[in-house]
């Protein structure tokens, strides 16, 4: 019999390289489930990446003066450190910007033109620039985008559309028909009673105001909508429609696609539709979870109140930022983070329930046994009712598990530790030691207590490998048939006679007081750094920017800086930030486009000498080609170009 599939996905994110506890939670959660059906025998693919196109990264790219795909580039590699840093074991990485991305969107543009599901004609609506999303006049709120309350735009354009309308019936039907396909299910209603009922009009697919985007395959100066492109990342990941069918019947339809609540729209509405015109099947569950919020509301970077994983990480670790995430929340529901709640946590369940449950077993077998784990010995009272709560968990846990319930896998997990804590409390091993009679009941309470905490490390490993391994090695026990899910169906299958290896404490316990004390001065510090950043430094500030990382005189070598003189400027006729220079350099004439309209008039430049990098890679900024770069000197919001009182044409070096 072939090997069960599991698909599993999380929304590709927007490249900012300050991802918040929030994302890490879609993505924590995806981790978790892929590990689990990983240990449970599935071959898994699970999927992440990032979100590329549209108009917002195109500014975001231009406020730096730099091409977007290089702008983009530094930024994923920073997300792709974050995941590395929390362990997120994706099997695929996709960038919107892969070539292979944009031939399948191509295709699949043409499959659903081609079947006369997407027709051109013109646009006239309202645009929310930060969430690339277009609105009706009925769906604002207060005049705003509903989705985060900012201005829109009209705008009017001739564009494609996708026949969204001919899918209303087949979507209410749907729903009808097969409401686990949306999970929760309140989520059900909202889709079908906001949205769908109220009629569905087709969607705009495509944009000619900017060119930062996938090229419309029959009229490239359209560049197909990012949600389109994004949305349909999915299954092109897995090749479909231009490359590698195999991998796409392999692991489609998705066993679960995991999105916040706010993009359950795009992933029910849009992307069913879209699946439906393309004739393949949809997703076997869409799951909407709840958002971390703050006391004030939602995190987000503008508001400056966003809570940093790294931060926590560095301070208690990867494996007690996903426990804390995914048992604190219940899934598909909204959640308050404070610090307050954090550390309770984390004292209460890890370092008191498994932290000294690990430590207090192992002290009291190098005690009483000298470090070596005994055979089973003489019954006590209590054994047969802990191993029917151990021995009995991981059916809960699957079941917890299968519907995405982690914070009841976990509780259910919690149950053996705090049973196997109270087991220690029963049989008082301590007293047992006193006498001598007792000896084989005491080494019924050791195996017992080494077996009980075998058992909960490889119920954690979904969540929590670093622990799991860390018992292990204390344990003694290697990664193998002791550490297979199935073991936790029996008890007794923990070697005796093994020697452990006291290691130490799994999770400190943190006086709470001084840490809350030590994390609001962080963030103190945190809020005082961005507002100097943000703020005119004083002329003597010296610079606080952190040095880069060493090159080599090699690296240094293949820079080509020259001399150059400002013959003329004139601002970018498509963007605000940019100016449009016209350069000698020697006997070398060229155009550079350059971010800093905010600093300067184009007039103040004409004339001026300055250095730049001559050999970098030309690029179009908003249609204008950029041959090349000038260096400019920054200190905090203040930019200055960097002035040469010499000849045009001289090589810098
Ligand atoms: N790029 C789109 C998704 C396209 S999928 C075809 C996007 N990106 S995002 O970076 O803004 O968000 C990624 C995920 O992080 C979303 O599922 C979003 O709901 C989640 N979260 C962002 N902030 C969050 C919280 N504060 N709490 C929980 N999850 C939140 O949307």
């Amino acid at each position: 019999m072939s090997q069960k599939t599991f698909y599993v996905t999380t929304p590709i994110y927007y490249p900012s390289s300050k991802l918040h506890i929030g994302h890490t939670y879609t993505t924590v959660a995806a981790d978790a489930i892929a590990r689990y059906k990983r240990v449970t025998g599935y071959d898994v693919w699970f999927l992440t990446g990032t979100d590329e196109h549209g108009q917002k990264i195109q500014n975001a790219a231009e406020a730096q003066g730099m091409a977007p795909k290089a702008f983009l580039d530094n930024v994923v590699d920073e997300i792709k450190d974050l995941w590395k840093t929390m362990e997120i074991s994706y099997d695929q990485f996709i960038r919107t910007t892969d070539e292979e991305h944009e031939k399948n969107i191509q295709g699949i543009f043409m499959k659903l033109y081609e079947k006369g599901d997407i027709y051109k004609g013109e646009y006239e609506g309202l645009y929310c620039t930060p969430c690339e999303s277009f609105w009706t006049e009925t769906q604002l709120k207060d005049g705003k985008c509903p989705d985060c309350g900012r201005p829109v735009q009209k705008t009017k354009e001739e564009a494609y559309f996708f026949r969204l309308s001919k899918y209303q019936d087949r979507l209410l039907k749907l729903f009808e028909e097969n409401p686990d396909i949306l999970e929760p299910k309140s989520r059900i209603n909202e889709m079908v009673n906001n949205f769908i009922k109220p009629g569905l009009e087709d969607l705009c697919i495509s944009r000619s105001t900017f060119d930062w985007g996938i090229p419309v395959p029959l009229d490239p100066k359209h560049v197909i909508y990012v949600w389109l492109d994004a949305i349909c990342n999915y299954i092109s990941a897995l090749g479909f429609p231009e490359y590698n069918l195999e991998k796409f019947d392999r692991y489609w339809p998705a066993d679960v696609q995991l999105v916040g609540k706010e993009i359950v729209r795009f992933h029910t509405i849009i992307w069913f539709s879209i699946l439906m015109a393309l004739d393949i099947p949809l997703p076997k569950k869409i799951f909407g979870h709840g958002w971390i919020l703050l006391e004030g509301g939602k995190m987000s970077k503008s508001k400056g109140n966003i809570v940093d994983p790294v931060t926590l990480i560095d301070r208690y670790g990867v494996d007690a930022l996903k426990y804390f995430l995914l048992r604190e929340y219940t899934f598909g529901q909204d959640g308050i983070f404070t610090n307050e709640v954090l550390l309770n946590r984390l004292n209460a369940d890890l370092a008191n329930d498994l932290g000294n449950l690990v430590s207090r077993s192992l002290s009291m077998v190098e005690k009483y046994r000298g470090g070596v784990v005994p055979s089973a010995g003489t019954k006590t009272a209590f054994d047969d009712d802990l191993v029917a709560v151990a021995t009995k968990a991981h059916e809960a846990v699957d079941q917890k598990m299968n519907r995405l319930d982690y914070s009841g896998a976990l509780d259910e997990i919690w149950k053996v530790i705090r049973r196997t804590n109270k087991y220690i409390d029963e049989t008082m091993p301590w007293a047992l030691a006193k006498d001598a009679a007792k000896a084989g009941e005491l080494d019924s309470v050791l195996y017992h207590l080494i077996e009980s905490i075998r058992l909960v490390s490889v119920l954690i490993q979904p969540f929590m490998i670093h622990t799991s391994r860390a018992i292990w090695e204390q344990i003694q026990i290697q990664e193998g048939a002791l550490t297979a899910w199935d073991s936790c169906k029996a008890f007794g299958a923990y070697p005796t006679g093994t020697t452990i290896k006291k290691g130490e404490a799994l999770f400190p316990r943190i006086d709470i007081a001084k840490e809350l004390e030590a994390l609001e001065a962080l963030s103190a510090q945190k809020k005082e750094n961005a507002e100097k950043e943000t703020s005119e430094p004083e002329a003597s500030t010296a610079a606080y920017e952190p040095y880069k990382e060493e090159i080599t005189i090699d690296d240094f070598g293949k820079l080509d800086l020259r001399v150059a003189k400002i013959e003329a400027c004139k601002p970018h006729p498509n963007a605000d930030k940019l100016l449009i220079l016209s350069l000698k350099v020697g006997n070398d004439h060229r155009q550079v486009v350059s971010g800093i309209a905010k600093h300067y008039k184009p007039e103040e430049l004409v004339g001026q000498n300055v250095v730049i990098v001559a050999n970098l890679k030309p690029v179009k900024l908003r249609g204008e080609l950029s041959e090349g770069m000038i260096l400019a000197a920054s200190i905090g919001k203040k930019l200055t170009i960097v002035n040469a009182d010499i000849e045009d044409g001289s090589v810098v070096s």
